[in-house]
């Protein structure tokens, strides 16, 4: 048994129970988040504009936990939240803003947005589009996870945790119908879990 299967089944939470498999553990989405940090850092130190981590609510929120915590450069942060799933494992095509962005300063900020996944790319395409329109300095994307196989418009993030097969994914921040966000790895669930 490898580490990830023993932290599956030492979780105290039922929500464990339901995954298949742990794709990424704990330890092995630290040590990249380590690495996308320098690259981060390397790329905005000498800016001289206020760098925003723009989170993408909700399953953005471990992830960039651990990023700012990571980041050895001072960084505000930011929330946006979208629509771009109706719920269950299908996307819905169309982007909507739910929680917008409010800042005066955003010709001053440098915008890195951080999502958890990207799968068709239209959210991101969307709002990196939509955050330039509003004057941002400069707008960037970093991602946890990335289905390239999956895309619908050509979108290409600048900073990528890991590239995934065409599988649906829980954990580590995101859902299936708002569960199992709190597990501490990814993972795939049962079949008998997400009924597509
Ligand atoms: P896109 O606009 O199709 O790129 O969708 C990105 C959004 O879809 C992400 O922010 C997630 O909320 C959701 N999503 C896509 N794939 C998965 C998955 O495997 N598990 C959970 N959520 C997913
Ligand atoms: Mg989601």
């Amino acid at each position: 048994m490898d580490n990830a299967e023993k932290t599956r089944r030492e979780l105290p939470t039922a929500a464990a129970l339901d995954v298949a498999r742990v794709l990424i553990s704990e330890d092995e989405i630290a040590e990249r988040v380590g690495v996308l940090a320098r690259l981060i850092e390397a790329d905005y130190r000498s800016s001289g504009k206020k760098l925003v981590l723009l989170g993408i609510l909700k399953g953005s929120v471990v992830f960039m936990a651990e990023l700012m915590k990571q980041l050895r450069l001072p960084v505000e942060i930011d929330f946006m939240k979208v629509s771009s799933y109706g719920g269950g494992t299908t996307s819905s095509g169309s982007v909507t803003i739910l929680l917008d962005l409010k800042r005066n300063d955003i010709s001053d900020c440098d915008i890195l947005i951080v999502e958890d996944i990207i799968d068709s790319g239209r959210t991101l395409s969307y709002l990196v589009d939509y955050l330039k329109l509003k004057g941002a300095a400069s707008v960037k994307t970093v991602t946890l996870l990335d289905k390239p196989s999956r895309r619908v418009v050509d979108f290409e993030p600048d900073y990528r945790g890991f590239e995934i097969p065409d599988e649906f994914v829980v954990g580590y921040g995101l859902d299936y119908d708002e569960k199992y966000r709190a597990l501490p790895f990814v993972g795939v669930l049962k079949p008998e879990f997400c009924e597509k």
